[in-house]
């Protein structure tokens, strides 16, 4: 069930609609923006990088995630997307579910817009029966 998101999460959705502009997106022209917040505050985004091989393309949640976790961030706590200003509709696609749900609570809030609306849903709700093994790193 979605709710409306909170003046912080909103707050963060705006940090991805900034990081939305940093996007490499030449060929779908589709430009997606991702910020994810850290437990302290700190905040990472990424944007999606596409390629000419085009099946290479990293999603904007996916390239947030990884860059967080080369800067040694790894207590994740709300992801927000944002797509393309026309098409504003994006939840974040199932690869990166999957990938979020390695690194996430089910809690763990996703503030995007659904419905044309800016909707906070929790990860579990989105991504439901997740595969996962739960490894020691
Ligand atoms: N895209 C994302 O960055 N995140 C999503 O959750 C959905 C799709 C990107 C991938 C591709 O560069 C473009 O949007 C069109 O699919």
């Amino acid at each position: 069930m979605s709710r409306p998101p909170t003046e912080d999460e909103r707050a963060l959705w705006e940090r991805a609609v900034a990081a939305r502009e940093r996007a490499y997106a030449p060929y779908s022209r589709f430009r997606v923006g991702a910020a994810l917040l850290m437990q302290d505050g700190a905040v990472v985004t990424g944007g999606n990088i596409e390629n000419a091989s085009f099946g290479m393309t990293i999603c904007a949640e996916r390239s947030a995630v990884v860059r967080a976790l080369a800067e040694g961030h790894s207590d994740f706590s709300a992801i927000a997307v944002a797509g393309n200003p026309d098409t504003p509709d994006v939840a974040p696609c199932g690869a990166c579910r999957q990938v979020l749900v390695e690194f996430c609570v089910a809690t763990m809030p996703v503030i995007y817009v659904g419905g044309g609306e800016l909707i906070t849903e929790a990860l579990g709700e989105l991504f439901p029966a997740a595969f996962a093994l739960r490894a020691e790193p």
